[in-house]
């Protein structure tokens, strides 16, 4: 760790992302680094029985690269992957180890993301019991057809139970996510979904657009003609009537894609992410940043174990962050938050481009700060291309 990141260790906020990278089924639009049991087969150290194991001789080597100066964590987000398929027992050990090496702060935020037929009443109250204050469930959808598409294989109904099962055992956070523009969504069906996540209640919801992934099953179909690629207009339309709904529900979008009832059920740890924090991502290519130098982990669970095993570094490839792209990043993400960002980030000429920014109602100015407006938000990375020299 070069001294200048390492110097940036103590005065920054501290989370952890812990990789989870085993899932039952793979749904056919998800590229994220996960395997089925099948994918894996016998190959040594890929079993689920033996990852969290490895995965704490990694908060070890944290401890170790850190050093004495590091905080508390103040969040940590067990993610994935489905980190359910996992016994709570397993995903409490190893918020157990960053609590044993890295101690948490008073109020940290411990999440675990879930699928909701991966786990029961029981298992949510386990997950209590082990430390978990805040849950994220992925829901989708509520509309059969468009289930069957994704190739989720819940049943209708069962997310907004789990959320019912979850405030049961005394989760202070649920969360819900939703995906629109599903080939053969129509509208209604969006709305019967929103309307359903909301009649759950949850704390905090996530929509994201679906995103046609290269490689992917549905990519496959698409280019195949079986299904129709999503339509711009669409998901236009649809991330606006998702606004509307959740807007006249209470909720508020605190960063483009994220809503929360209320400031305090906002996601810190994702925040932490778009603040530019210090995280360590655990597990197979999982990634890291501390003081702009941001590395990335092997993908595959075996290479990791092997790497793990053998005391080298599951790092696969790291780069050194420039000021000039640290600042470039911050515009970015910090953009997309409600709180806008701080003018002063931008240089001079950068600036002058504002009003131009105001006359075509995508960006306004709050104080010192410049955020998008709803035009904005749905044309994010367009406004900042225009935005930066
Ligand atoms: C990687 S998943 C992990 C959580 C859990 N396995 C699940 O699927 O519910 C996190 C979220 O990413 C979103 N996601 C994954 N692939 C996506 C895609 N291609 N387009 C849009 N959203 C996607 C889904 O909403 C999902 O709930
Ligand atoms: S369950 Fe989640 S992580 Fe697993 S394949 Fe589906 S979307 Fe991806």
């Amino acid at each position: 760790m070069p001294e200048r990141a390492r110097t940036e260790v103590a005065s920054t906020p501290l989370s952890f992302y812990l990789h989870v990278p085993f899932c039952t089924t793979r749904c056919g639009y998800c590229d994220f680094n996960t395997y089925t049991a099948s994918e894996l087969g016998d190959l040594p150290g890929a079993s689920r029985a033996g990852y969290v194991d490895t995965a704490i001789t990694e908060v070890d080597l944290a401890r170790q690269v850190l050093g004495p100066g590091a905080p508390p964590a103040s969040t940590v987000f067990v993610g994935g992957g489905t980190p359910t398929l996992l016994p709570p027992a397993d995903l409490g050990r190893l918020v157990g180890a960053v609590r044993a090496q890295f101690g948490l702060t008073g109020d940290a935020e411990i999440t675990t993301e879930s699928n909701p037929e991966s786990i029961d009443a029981a298992g949510l109250a386990r997950l209590r019991e082990v430390g978990f204050n805040r849950i994220s469930f992925g829901m989708q959808s509520v509309v059969p057809h468009v289930l069957a598409t994704l190739d989720r294989v819940h049943s209708a109904g069962r997310p907004q139970q789990a959320v019912a099962e979850a405030r049961s055992a005394g989760f202070t956070s649920v969360s819900l996510d939703l995906i629109y523009g599903t080939p053969g969504e129509s509208m209604a069906d969006w709305e019967r979904s929103l309307l359903a996540a909301l009649a759950a209640e949850p704390d905090h919801l996530s929509a994201y657009a679906l995103i046609v992934e290269d490689g992917t099953r549905l990519a496959a179909r698409i280019q195949r003609g079986e299904l129709p690629m999503t339509d711009d207009d669409d998901l236009a339309d649809k991330y606006l009537r998702a606004e509307e709904l959740l807007t006249a529900a209470g909720y508020t979008a605190y960063e483009v894609s994220n809503w929360a009832r209320g400031s305090g059920h906002q996601c810190r740890h994702n925040l932490a992410y778009w603040r530019g924090h210090s995280w360590w991502g655990v597990g197979p290519g999982a990634h890291s940043h501390v003081g702009g130098v941001r590395w990335w982990n092997v993908k595959h669970p075996a290479s990791y174990a092997a790497r793990m095993r053998t005391g080298v570094s599951p790092a696969h490839a790291r780069e050194t962050l420039s000021a000039a792209d640290r600042r470039v990043e911050r515009v970015l993400l910090e953009l997309r938050l409600l709180d806008g960002l701080p003018v002063a980030v931008l240089t001079d000429s950068e600036q002058r481009r504002i009003p131009d920014l105001q006359a075509r109602g995508v960006a306004a100015l709050n104080g010192s700060n410049l955020v998008l407006t709803i035009t904005g938000r749905l044309l994010a990375d367009g406004v900042v291309r225009d935005l930066l020299d």
